[in-house]
């Protein structure tokens, strides 16, 4: 970690302008200008020291893991567990063993819903979720409804796009089995006070489900504070590799869900018989992992630890605040996702001008936002638009990186016009 980081309290611009030093895919051109990425919600960057760690494992470490007798084995073996250990330091889990490596967010709750859900929700139960949830939120949980019975319930959200608490409230009921939120959004930014979430859903004995895959990149998560049963996050969100991700679950429900897929190393033993089951978290890692991936996470969330999530989340609430100001200035913008607490998501729409439109033009200015729905169809069916335009902050954007993004909406505006 670079000193000029180290030495100050908050991430000015010189601990910003350090640590882009450490992404290489920042000073590139794109259609001959400067990139300006602000797509960081679909996927972050990656520091060099994560480019680094996964091609020293294959170069040098490249081997199965609890399998082999051979020092290769063995040190591919204690790379990953040890990349374990860092991820449950990271989310302050109390175990490791309460750490599972699985593909992403996507896959850990297609998990719980297959394993937790299938045993313990039947016919006329309901499952809550909110409005403002991405389809990986949805979609496990409606496929769970058509093989049970289950009914899915849906939490309101205000114009600001806020969770309606009071709905949240009074849609839990003796019918309610399980709670799964998202921590924040991806399309609106929208922080959700997760821990009343969990209050309010632990008062009537219901487990609490996060969707944690855009906000561990941006604030220190600790889910013994946030006391939630199970929590998700994707590796390429929160600088690390694609194909990896993580799913916490406190001891006792892991322990008392089946497998989610069969397979090597889920086994203690096979017979044709019978076959018994793996101790955790070996049960729910069947087959061959992504081991690079789990690595190349572990050096990931060293990184941002070191560069501290504090800092992060107080330099990117300036940004938040400086882009809001600069887009508000835009005529004819409107941003979607006002909420009090909001981590750095700039979602917007411009009068008459379609999302895509302007994503393309600002592609040609070198500037980098997703256009579209979000994989939240049902939010914009909720804020009455097909689509916005989304940019989406990291610790690497820079007040110029805004600037340039308002730059190149106005130019779209005016292309429009
Ligand atoms: N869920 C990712 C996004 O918001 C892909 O863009």
């Amino acid at each position: 970690m670079s000193k000029v980081i180290a030495a100050s309290p908050r991430l000015g611009a010189a601990g910003v302008t350090a640590i882009r030093r450490d992404f290489r895919a920042l000073h590139q051109l794109v259609h001959g200008k400067p990139l300006v990425y602000l797509d960081n919600a679909a996927t972050t960057q990656k520091p060099q020291v994560v480019i680094d760690r996964v091609a020293r494992y294959y170069a040098l470490e490249n081997a199965n893991i609890h399998r082999g007798v051979h020092a290769l084995s063995e040190r591919a073996t204690d790379a990953y567990e040890r990349a374990r250990a860092s991820v449950q330091r990271f989310i302050h889990a109390a175990e490791p063993h309460e750490i599972l490596f699985v593909r992403g967010t996507t896959e850990a709750i297609n998990l719980i819903a297959q394993t937790y859900g299938r045993t313990h929700i039947g016919a006329g139960d309901e499952i809550v979720i909110s409005t403002m949830e991405h389809h990986s939120n949805i979609v496990p949980w409606q496929m769970l409804c058509e093989q049970t019975g289950a009914r899915l319930r849906v939490v309101p959200i205000t114009d600001a796009g806020e969770l309606r608490l009071d709905e949240y409230e009074r849609i839990l009921s003796d019918r309610t089995r399980l709670v799964s939120i998202v921590h924040v959004s991806n399309a609106l930014g929208t922080i959700n006070p997760v821990d009343q979430i969990v209050r309010l859903a632990h008062a009537r004995g219901v487990p609490v489900v996060l969707d944690g895959a855009q906000a561990v990149a941006h604030m220190s998560v600790d889910v013994q504070a946030l006391d939630c049963d199970f929590y998700a996050f994707s590796g390429h969100k929160v600088l690390g590799p694609t194909g990896i991700g993580v799913l916490y679950g406190k001891t006792s429900f892991l322990e008392a869900m089946p497998p989610y897929q069969g397979g090597g190393d889920m086994i203690r033993s096979v017979s044709f018989e019978r076959t018994h089951y793996n101790v955790l978290p070996y049960k729910f890692e069947a087959g061959t992992p992504h081991i690079a991936g789990a690595i190349g996470l572990a050096t990931a969330i060293e990184y941002l630890t070191a560069v501290g999530l504090d800092r992060v989340a107080a330099y990117e609430q300036e940004l938040l605040a400086y882009g809001t100001d600069a887009l508000s200035r835009i005529q004819g913008l409107r941003l979607s996702g006002t909420a009090s607490h909001k981590a750095g998501i700039l979602s917007f729409v411009i009068d008459g001008i379609h999302p895509h439109d302007i994503g393309t033009i600002l592609d040609r200015e070198g500037v980098a936002i997703r256009t579209g729905h979000h994989c939240c169809q049902p939010l914009m069916d909720r804020l009455g638009v097909p689509a916005t335009t989304r940019a989406s902050l990291a610790l690497y954007t820079t007040r110029e990186d805004i600037d340039a993004l308002r730059t190149a909406v106005e130019n779209a505006r005016e292309v429009f016009a």
